[in-house]
């Protein structure tokens, strides 16, 4: 079970879209995926389909959640085995997020050991599982924390964006703090996204993060694309929404790319 965190404090450059993208094609090539939702905004759950099926039900949003979540895991100590649901991707598990999450990071400021909560619980996961993938919310808070400790590899997506590269210095510095409890997080990979060739500044984008991390870039970059967007407003991921979508065919080569990289 290889372990990889999505992050990157800075919002919107595309943590949830790959986590769930990638997530699936790696499913789709019989790789057993275990993705991990730990953003309260619970785009990643929605994403795969997971709480509108579940509105559908009619959940009535002022009754505590119904199901159970990353949050419970982490703050009432449920072991993930009793958390994680099937997609509607074979070989795609979800552990689902659900807005209490946000009171977590307050909630996990007075519990033992709380920068490693989700690493236990993993440790005490022993399903067969190949990739665990985990989707961080938009900051270096407890949660992202919770998530670096309890990695192998580092994944940074990297808008291809005027000010791409602003904060990435702040995320590195993290990571080398967490090597303190965490030594073998490595930087697994950096992934290039929201390409926009008719732009000259995507371009640039791209060989100031080539130069910068060389190798460690996916070959594989992926090109802004209207399908991946409008697919989680469906709850599906983009193979089962567009599956001849440019987006569909970059996240295939990039998990193709992933493969090689950490069989
Ligand atoms: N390659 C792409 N082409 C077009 N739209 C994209 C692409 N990747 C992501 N998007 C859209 O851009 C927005 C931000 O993407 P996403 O939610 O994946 O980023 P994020 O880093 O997870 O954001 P947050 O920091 O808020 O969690 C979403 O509306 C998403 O659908
Ligand atoms: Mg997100």
């Amino acid at each position: 079970m290889k372990i990889f965190v999505i992050a990157n404090q800075k919002g919107g450059v595309g943590k949830t879209t790959t986590a769930m993208n990638l997530g699936a094609n790696l499913a789709l090539t019989g790789k057993k995926v275990l993705l991990v939702d730990l953003d309260p905004q619970a785009n990643l759950s929605s994403g795969v389909g997971f709480t509108k099926a579940f509105k559908a039900d009619s959940w009535d949003e002022n009754q505590p959640s119904p199901y159970k979540s990353i949050y419970d895991v982490l703050i009432n100590n449920d072991p993930i085995s009793q958390v994680f649901v099937s997609t509607n991707t074979p070989n795609l598990f979800l552990i689902p997020s659900n807005l209490s999450l946000a009171g977590a990071e307050i909630e996990m400021v007075n519990v033992l050991a709380r920068e490693t909560l989700l690493k236990k619980a993993l440790e005490n996961f022993n399903q067969q599982i190949d990739y665990v993938i985990i989707d961080c919310p938009p900051s270096l808070g407890l949660l992202t924390i919770n998530a670096l400790n309890a990695s192998d590899y580092l994944i940074v997506p990297i808008q291809c964006e005027y000010f791409a590269l602003e904060g990435l210095g702040q995320l590195l510095r993290t990571v080398d703090l967490i090597k303190g409890i965490n030594p073998k997080l490595a930087i697994g990979g950096i992934i290039l996204t929201m390409f926009d060739s008719r732009t000259k500044l995507a371009e640039q984008v791209v060989n100031d993060v080539k130069e910068f991390f060389k190798e460690k870039v996916f070959t594989t970059i992926v090109p802004r694309n209207v399908r991946l967007s409008e697919a989680p407003s469906h709850g599906k991921t983009i193979e089962e929404y567009d599956p001849k979508s440019t987006g569909a065919l970059a996240y295939k080569r990039l998990a193709e790319e992933f493969i090689e990289r950490f069989n």
